[in-house]
This record gives structure tokens, C-alpha cells and sequence, in this order.
């Protein structure tokens, strides 16, 4: 918990999803389950509340606690891994890039494709990384995009207004051009700042306006840059950025 954050009754999931159990959703899932206790009781509630000063929490006989502190850190990642903690088939992901030892329960917040590049968050605070991912939140995410060909100032008008994809129109987004076509690749490089966090957004938007992204880079996601950590490094959250997370957060 942060200095001065008040621990009061409150409910049940958030107790689980703070304390990195698991998200809001998947806390939910385990109380239905009934896998949950509160001072021995099995609690199915979902609107139960819990005081964390004196009520004793368990999943599955285990006693959860909150932490002291939420653990915050950013993953420059690299290409090539999954955002999942584990993979059934082996393949490479982020967590075997971050300290899951001397941070358990840590897991990140939202994902980014294997092939993209970037800021990646990770928390051990559920209730932190969904609020941040709650649309209601508009969290901006800057991406550097290459893209093929030379997109006119029309199609990038169209990103600009929000475009239809499958799965809806998207909101408006900023874009910029940050190095013109150029090389034999005849590649151009975009900036796009984005709130939403669809499921292959940004390549979508631009394979929409047929330009079709061949590198995707992420470097700021809400108030987090990717200052002072390499391509495959991570570094804990200084703590002038766990502050602005936490009132991001908790506005
Ligand atoms: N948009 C994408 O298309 N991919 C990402 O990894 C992130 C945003």
C-alpha cells in the first residue's frame, strides 16, 4: 500500500486483486468457484466486503495478504516473446525477463504482440492494472510505427477522425510523421497515440488505410517512459512515477 492509502473495508475481489491474486474479473471467478474464505467461511458473494485489518482471507486454504507495497516496474521488451507469464508450448515470454522470485505475483498489465517492441508494465497490484486498462481512464500509448509505403496526409486524416475496423470504430487518434518514406524498404515512420487497447489496434488502423506495419514500437504507456532501461531490461518504477500511477488510479 502507498504511504497515507487508507485500508479500509472493502470488497472482497478488489481485496483478492489487490493483493495479486489474480484481476477483478478472475477474482470473482475464484469466489463463485468458492474457493475463497473469510475467517473460514466460504464466500460467494460478490458483494461481500472484507476489512483487511482483522479479517483473515484464504484461496484454496492459503492465507492471502496485502502487501506492504504494490510492486511497479516497466519490461523494455523485446521482440520475440509472449506478454504471458507462462506458455503451454515452451515458446519464449516476458516472464522469464522480469524478477518473478523477488517479486511474486507480479504480471503485466495488458499485452503487446510478440513482435512488438517497448513499454511494457508490470504490477503486483490487480487492481491497479485494470483501472489502468479501464477505457474510462483514456491511458495514452504512444507507438512508433513503421509502416510500408508512404501513407498520404488523407489516410492519416482517417486515423485521425477514428476508422472502422471489424470489431468497431476506433476513437480519434493523433498521428504524426516522424521520418518520410525513405531507403529501399520505401518505409515511412508514424507516430500514433492511441487510449483504446484493442487486440492488434495499431496494425489494424494502419493495415486499414493499406499501409501494413512492419515495426512497432511502444515507448510511453500513461505517464511511463522508457527512460534509463534497455532493449530486455527492466527497471522498478522510480517513485515520483509510482505517484502518478497510484493518482491515475485512484481518480
Ligand atoms: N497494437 C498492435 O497492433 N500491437 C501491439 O502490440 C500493440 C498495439
Amino acid at each position: 500500500m502507498s504511504e497515507g492509502e487508507r485500508v479500509v473495508p472493502m470488497r472482497l475481489q478488489r481485496f483478492l486483486a489487490r493483493a495479486g491474486v489474480a484481476s477483478r474479473r478472475g477474482s470473482e471467478k475464484l469466489m463463485t468457484a468458492g474457493r475463497v474464505c473469510v475467517n473460514g467461511e466460504v464466500v460467494t458473494q460478490l458483494g461481500s466486503k472484507v476489512d483487511p485489518a482483522c479479517d483473515v482471507v484464504t484461496v484454496d486454504g492459503r492465507e492471502v495478504q496485502l502487501a506492504e507495497h504494490a510492486t511497479y516496474l516497466i519490461l523494455n521488451k523485446p521482440s520475440g516473446y509472449l506478454t504471458t507469464m507462462s506458455d503451454p508450448y515452451g515458446r519464449p515470454c516476458v516472464a522469464s525477463l522480469v524478477p518473478t522470485q523477488t517479486y511474486p505475483g507480479l504480471f503485466p498489465v495488458g499485452r503487446l504482440d510478440a513482435d512488438t517492441t517497448g513499454i511494457l508494465l508490470f504490477t503486483t497490484n490487480g487492481d491497479a492494472s485494470q483501472q489502468m486498462l479501464h477505457p474510462s481512464k483514456h491511458v495514452s500509448k504512444h507507438y512508433v510505427a513503421t509502416v510500408e509505403g508512404t501513407p498520404t496526409e488523407r489516410e492519416l486524416d482517417l486515423l485521425r477522425k477514428g476508422i472502422v475496423l471489424d470489431d468497431g470504430p476506433t476513437q480519434p487518434a493523433e498521428v504524426e510523421i516522424m521520418d518520410a518514406a525513405r531507403g529501399r524498404e520505401r518505409t515511412t515512420t508514424l507516430g500514433i497515440t492511441i487510449q483504446e487497447g484493442r487486440k492488434h489496434q495499431v496494425k489494424r488502423m494502419c493495415e486499414a488505410i493499406g499501409h501494413k506495419v512492419v515495426r512497432l514500437h511502444r515507448d510511453s504507456f500513461g505517464p511511463l517512459r522508457l527512460t534509463d532501461c534497455a532493449e530486455g531490461t527492466w527497471r522498478l518504477l522510480t517513485s515520483d512515477e509510482v505517484a502518478k500511477v497510484e493518482a491515475l488510479v485512484s481518480s
